[in-house]
């Protein structure tokens, strides 16, 4: 998804924009530019100097000439939305004057009306986009200030945006602003930055502004304010950002993949840290904002998340049903916000997000809260938007998650609603018992993940044996099916094979026509109470000479091969069964020769409609 980066200060600008866009790369992107305001030259201001490339940074960064030197400028990565990648409509955009300069992330959802009106006005649109229409707007405001003119124009807006904005007659500053899509500002000594993630800034600085939805800032070389759009002054404490910048490095891996499945050991150890409480075998999660009282006056539970969010929420909702014996169920965002859904004052809705920005998520809250339920946030990113609108909620702690396609943010967020269920389990029925059960099992997750991928190279020599196929089926039953939903996810989005999910229950219901030899199978046979099933399901694929892998806690005799998998607590196996199926889509990936980081089409946050 697109970019923002930004920098006012004494520093060579264009480097500095350069690796900012380097950084921002894993969002997925298809164009980029960057403009910068040239040294003033007798008397007069700096020209703005603009150079932009259909393609990768490393593009743009070839285009850019030796003489490019300026110590304030914005920069661009672009996914296309309105208009096809191409340079011209790759952003910055600017007016014909050249005065008036702007990046933006978002959608404009009344472009085409605004575009009619200013080209009846006589504006010559240079570019498809919707941003454009920004530009022309500003570029036209009667206002006095930078800040008027951008407020005059965000005016006549309608939609969402994250905008930066350079103004060649106010050379001294940039000007950004907030609606739906993030901006962070990046607090350094003398220096200032922006950003659309704090990934294109924390290499320079840790000490943040993220704005709010409605605020605007200005931020010049020594100084940054803020305010509303309608212009009442905000207070803006920065706050430290707790992710290292090497973090986001690759750190000896070849892809950032293969890195964050690596690291989920020490992840889970992460979200565990401090919160068991051995003495009531229970957990803390501080930032709830939900006591004992109103816990217990939870009548149901409903998650929302998108894609792998969603399917960390399904095992969630399983989770909170077993150990908390809370109705509970998982739903799409996407979906949930455009059905105009019953909202119950007794129901908890929970949003999931790795990365807390997701805008099908976060409209989902903002409709929740306008209906006056409670709702929490379970999301990844600090202070990210998710996590403000929310009433209370948990992190998970996974660290940054570079890689468009989620691995360890799904077993960290699976991970932190089994303590959701075991708090709230532990506040009802759950006896202490179960209690230590659960928690003992929690503890042996990070030393199990450690077995598990310790076992790659036999999880990369099956992905060999399976790579030939052009379609796959994977099944689950229970808590068996979220698992197979999203490895099934995990092997399309990474490897471009065709993959479907089933329960396993379903199978006689219709999907089994499918099966043959050229369309195998992974099964997830946990080994509990509906192992006898799911043997009878895979008798079922062996009658029509399906191919199974199985995934289990022991060699299954009806499978052509066994990933064997360390068992857990019924409950908590589910979080273990995914790992090595992760594992298999990223070698089958690799051998395909994909572009593991950054599948095709896909976005690693997605933060318009
Ligand atoms: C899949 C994947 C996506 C995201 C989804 C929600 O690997 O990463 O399906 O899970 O776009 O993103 P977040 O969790 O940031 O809300």
């Amino acid at each position: 998804m697109c970019g923002i980066v930004g920098y006012i200060g004494k520093r060579d600008v264009a480097p500095l924009l350069l690796e900012g866009l380097q950084r921002l790369e894993y969002r997925g992107y298809d164009s980029a530019g960057i403009v910068i305001t040239g040294k003033a030259a007798a008397g007069k201001p700096g020209a703005l100097k603009m150079v932009k490339a259909k393609g990768r940074v490393r593009e743009l960064e070839a285009k850019v000439p030796k003489r490019f030197a300026g110590t304030t400028g914005i920069a661009h990565t672009r996914w296309a939305t309105h208009g096809a990648p191409s340079d011209e409509n790759a952003h910055p955009h600017m007016d014909a004057e050249n005065k008036v300069a702007v990046v933006h992330n978002g959608i404009i959802d009344n472009a085409s009306e605004l575009r009619a009106k200013l080209t009846a006005d006589g504006v010559v649109f240079l570019s498809e986009t919707d941003t454009e229409v920004l530009v022309h707007l500003i570029a036209r405001a009667q206002a006095e200030t930078l800040e008027e003119k951008v407020r005059e124009a965000l005016r006549h807006v309608e939609g969402t945006y994250g905008v930066a904005v350079l103004h060649a007659d106010f050379n001294d500053r940039i000007v950004v602003a907030r609606n739906g899509s993030p901006v962070v500002l990046g607090i350094g000594e003398k220096e200032m930055f922006v950003a659309s993630d704090v990934a294109a800034l924390v290499a320079h600085t840790r000490q943040v502004v993220t704005l709010d939805d409605g605020e605007m800032a200005t931020l010049k070389a020594d100084d940054f304010r803020t305010y509303t759009t309608e212009g009442s002054t905000t207070t803006a404490t920065p706050t430290t950002v707790e992710w290292e910048a090497e973090s986001y490095d690759m750190g000896g891996h070849d892809t950032y993949m293969h890195k964050e499945i690596s690291e989920q050991a020490d992840a889970v150890d992460r979200v565990l840290r401090g919160r068991i409480d051995d003495r009531f075998s229970t957990v803390h999660l501080g930032g709830l904002n939900l006591d004992a009282r109103e816990a217990r006056g939870v009548r149901r539970i409903k998650i929302l998340g998108c894609g792998t969010s969603y399917h960390a929420g399904q095992i969630g909702a399983q989770l909170i049903e077993e150990l908390a014996r809370i109705p509970a169920d998982a739903e799409p965002a996407s979906e949930f916000r455009y059905r105009n859904p019953v909202v119950d004052p007794d129901t908890l809705y929970v949003a999931v997000s790795q990365s807390g920005e997701t805008y099908d998520v976060l409209a989902a809250v903002q409709e929740l809260k306008r209906k006056g339920a409670r709702v929490l946030g379970v999301v990844n990113v600090v202070g990210s938007a998710i996590a403000r609108e929310a009433d209370g909620g948990t992190y998970v702690h996974a660290g940054p998650e570079v890689c468009v396609v989620s691995t360890k943010c799904f077993t960290n967020t699976v991970v932190a609603f089994a303590l959701l269920a075991l708090h709230l389990g532990r506040i009802r029925d759950l006896s202490v018992a179960d209690g230590k059960r659960i928690i003992d099992g929690l503890r042996r997750l990070p030393e199990q993940i450690s077995e598990i991928l310790a076992n790659e190279d036999e999880i990369k020599r099956l992905a060999a044996e399976y790579a030939d196929a052009k379609s796959m089926m994977f099944i689950g039953r229970v808590r068996g099916y979220p698992v197979a939903r999203e490895a099934s996810l995990k092997l399309k989005e990474v490897s471009y094979i065709h993959a479907e999910a089933y329960p396993a229950s379903e199978l006689k219901h219709g999907p089994l026509a499918l099966i043959e030899p050229a369309m195998p199978t992974v099964a997830i046979v946990p080994d509990d109470d509906l192992l006898e099933k799911n043997r009878a399901a895979m008798e079922e694929i062996k009658a029509r000479s399906g191919r199974i892998l199985a995934v289990a806690h022991q060699v299954q005799e009806k499978a052509d091969h066994t990933i064997v998998v360390p068992k857990n607590e019924n409950e908590l196996d589910p979080i273990l069964m995914g790992i090595p199926l992760q594992l298999f889509a990223y070698h089958t990936a690799l051998a395909m020769g994909r572009d593991i980081d950054k599948p095709r089409n896909l976005a690693k946050s997605v933060t318009v409609e």
